[in-house]
């Protein structure tokens, strides 16, 4: 919240602040998160602590995706594997097959081989201080003080982004994302409290996300709003200061769509290694900056009638924008799939580990195939 503009109350009550500052406190975040906590279904009751299983799976679900999706996944996957024992025991297949839609798919890779290593080395029973968890893949510097701290109470101040701009606010620091980050969490680290450390991570994370949002941060609600240096500056919004990203430059390529007269759609399975590995795709060229479309049919996967689709299918990847061009064709019922490659009913797609821009291709495709 800035104050420009502000009415008569805003203004006395930022000055009353600017009086009255003190030190953030631990305590008052702490009661305020006993009175505003978010419920979701990986989080213990009041109190209580929830298994490491499920700590470690929201908190990898949620890296770079939105609680609203993760609550449906997390449910869904806890209840295909209720415990670590189940997950480690599943074909990969499967697994990726659960996590379709969540992207970012080296995190499922990551999650299977994680599971299969806390049944080997650890017994089945995650570890609970942070450097052993960050001998487990996937598990990193933020992941493993999550659950160090949520699922065993240990002193540990995980820093996601949320947290980030938080501390950042609390603290105006002025040096810029990402050279800020060891000195936000040197911040973080010093506020975070010897008792409820693991309330005090989800406190901070519910306040990012509730409370001191991105845009129009809801400064008067805030726990911190008598201890944070950048609500005194009238300048909330303006922190966490960031050095402009440059966007990935824009790759393209093409898809072919292929359906049989049954309704079959032709698919392949993604190299192990790199973007969407062992997912489901639709057959289809390189992507590259400097890709020529009008070449594409040269890697098209049957030598059949192709018609160009209308449009195009776009994706955002975390690194680059994708645009796709797409070519369908429709073959005999008893054509049989080239090498490497299968037939599968249209019905039977929702159970394959088929990411989203593959999606976005099957919906262009029958959105215009007969256009
Ligand atoms: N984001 C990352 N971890 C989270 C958690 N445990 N609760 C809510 N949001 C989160």
């Amino acid at each position: 919240m800035t104050l420009a503009g502000g009415s008569r109350l805003t203004k006395n009550f930022a000055r009353a602040v600017k009086r009255a500052k003190t030190a953030p406190s631990a305590a008052a975040l702490l009661a305020w998160y006993d009175r505003n906590r978010r419920e979701f279904p990986w989080r213990a009751q009041a109190g209580r602590r929830m298994e490491p299983y499920k700590v470690w799976l929201s908190e990898i679900m949620l890296q770079q995706t939105r609680v609203e999706t993760v609550e449906r996944y997390f449910v869904r996957f806890v209840a295909r594997f209720p415990a670590v024992q189940a997950l480690a025991s599943a074909r990969l297949g499967e697994v990726l097959k659960l996590w379709a839609g969540l992207g970012y798919y080296a995190r499922a890779r990551n999650l299977h081989a994680c599971s299969r290593e806390v049944v080997a080395r650890f017994g089945g029973k995650f570890p609970s201080d942070e450097q052993a968890l960050r001998t487990l893949p996937g598990i990193g510097v933020y992941t493993s003080a999550a659950i160090a701290a949520i699922a065993f109470d240990r002193k540990a101040t995980p820093v996601d982004g949320n947290i980030e701009r938080v501390i950042s606010r609390l603290f105006a620091v002025e040096t810029p994302l990402p050279k800020a980050k060891p000195e936000l969490f040197a911040h973080a680290s010093r506020l975070t409290p010897a008792a409820r450390p693991g309330d005090f991570a989800q406190a901070m994370m519910d306040l990012g996300a509730t409370v001191c949002t991105p845009k129009r941060p809801d400064c008067p609600r805030c726990p911190f709003v008598f201890s944070c240096e950048a609500y005194r500056q009238g300048m909330a919004e303006s922190f966490p200061r960031r050095i402009a990203k440059a966007e990935g430059k824009l790759r393209r390529g093409a898809a072919f769509f292929v359906q049989r007269t049954d309704g079959a759609v032709l698919l392949r399975k993604r190299p192990l290694k790199g973007l969407l590995g062992g997912m489901t795709e639709v057959p289809g060229t390189e992507w590259a900056s400097g890709f020529e479309i009008s070449g594409s049919l040269i890697h098209a996967p049957l030598g059949v009638a192709w018609k160009k689709l209308p449009g195009r299918v776009r994706h955002i990847f975390t690194h680059f924008p994708l645009e796709l061009t797409v070519y369908s064709a429709t073959v005999p019922k008893g054509t049989p799939a080239p090498k490497g490659m299968r037939f599968v009913a249209l019905n039977k797609l929702d159970s394959e580990a088929l990411p989203t821009v593959m999606r976005k291709i099957v919906a262009h495709a029958l959105d215009n195939q007969n256009r």
